[in-house]
């Protein structure tokens, strides 16, 4: 039988460390000031989320979205022992894509090497923190009924250039950083059901869409880009807007549910798994997901202290970075849950 599996992990994340402490005083390109130019603290910022540092991209216009990919596309290609024109297809979830269209995927393919010397085809998915886990669930699709055989999926995210950093924004702009993570998956042929990827779940409910969203346009009007420095409103387009309590509530369900239905659906027991890895959102989220789903708190690996939300990257960056550190290990068994705007989440049992 055809199951799925990992081939290769890869991730990255640019050099700069941007610690709470420096937070208040960066000014609208992330530049650090002498004066304070947004009312907020590392006492609040750790306390609420967990966050302690997060990574930037430089911002003299050098680096975009498909960077940060390509660079964990790469690691993850060579982890794999393969070379970039073995790959068939590129999954790429973003929210942050280098441009409207066409998808940043293209990008990374291009970046790659690629583009002209094989068939490879390009997927952007748009669900934002659950991007990696729907992106699996398409692989893992696309692998078992032998669509494509060696598949790049990306999951990278720049959120430093579209913060509002100012007092107004900074509920959501003390959340995000910027990284990648990457895994290539492809077949085997095993009897072993466990083996691979074991499980994958993908939910949503609309109702959550205008909770969490960055508009930048509109397409219902004209003209579709709207923007005055002078107004207020307007220029709220130009960042996220989220209901924090209404996020994290959902989350906190979201991440549960398909947690405990991962669970009762393969009839596994965390002994049987060896790591959790949740999407990073905030330390709070995933401390109550912890208690509510009963989740044994030596199993759980997170990294928003060092890296803040990377949306879609957070899963593959957890991993590689507690790979790197020594805990992960070849054929640990691993159950992610996420939870990302639209309202989207699910969950994933897979081998690393
Ligand atoms: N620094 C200082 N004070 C702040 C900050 C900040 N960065 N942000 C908000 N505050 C203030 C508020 O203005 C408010 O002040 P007030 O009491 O004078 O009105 C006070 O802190 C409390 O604000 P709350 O919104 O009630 O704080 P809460 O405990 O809910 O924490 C937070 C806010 C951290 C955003 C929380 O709601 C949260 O984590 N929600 C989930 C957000 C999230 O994870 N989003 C992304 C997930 S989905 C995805 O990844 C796409």
């Amino acid at each position: 039988m055809i199951r799925t599996k990992v081939m290769g992990l890869g991730s990255y994340v640019p050099d700069r460390i941007v610690k709470n402490e420096e937070i208040p005083f960066l000014d609208e390109k992330h530049v650090r000031q002498a004066t304070k130019q947004t009312e907020t603290d590392d006492e609040w910022i750790q306390r609420r989320t967990g966050i302690k540092e997060r990574r930037y991209v430089p911002q003299d216009g050098t680096t975009a979205t498909s960077d940060l990919a390509l660079e964990a596309a790469k690691r993850a290609i060579a982890d794999a022992g393969l070379q970039p024109t073995d790959i068939d297809c590129i999954i790429l979830g973003t929210l942050s894509p280098d441009i409207h269209f066409p998808g940043t995927a293209v990008f990374v393919q291009k970046k790659l090497g690629i583009a002209d010397k094989t068939n490879c085809a390009c997927f952007d998915i748009r669900q934002q923190c659950s991007s990696f886990v729907y992106g699996m669930q398409m692989a893992d699709a696309f692998v078992r009924t032998g669509m494509y055989k060696r598949i790049l999926l990306i999951g990278a995210e720049l959120h430093s250039h579209s913060l509002d950093y100012s007092t107004r924004g900074r509920d959501v702009m003390v959340l995000f950083g910027d990284g990648a993570g990457a895994m290539v998956l492809g077949p085997m042929e095993t009897d072993d059901a466990k083996a691979g990827i074991m499980y994958t779940s993908a939910h949503a409910d609309g109702n959550g869409a205008m909770d969490l969203y960055l508009k930048i346009f509109e397409i219902a009007k004209a003209p579709y880009v709207g923007y005055d420095a002078n107004n207020r409103d307007e220029n709220q387009i130009k960042y996220p807007q989220m209901d924090g309590k209404r996020v994290f509530l959902n989350a906190v369900r979201g991440m549960v549910m398909s947690t405990q239905a991962a669970l009762a659906k393969t009839g596994l027991s965390w002994d049987d798994i060896t790591w959790f890895v949740p999407h990073q959102a905030n330390l709070r989220i995933n401390e109550k997901v912890v208690e509510v789903a009963k989740i044994p708190p030596e199993k759980v690996l997170n990294t928003i202290d060092l890296f803040g939300n990377t949306t879609a990257a957070t899963v593959p960056l957890t991993i590689d970075y507690w790979r790197q550190q020594g805990k992960v290990k070849k054929g640990d068994r691993i159950l992610s849950s996420v939870f990302g705007s639209g309202f989207t989440w699910g969950a994933a049992i897979f081998q690393v």
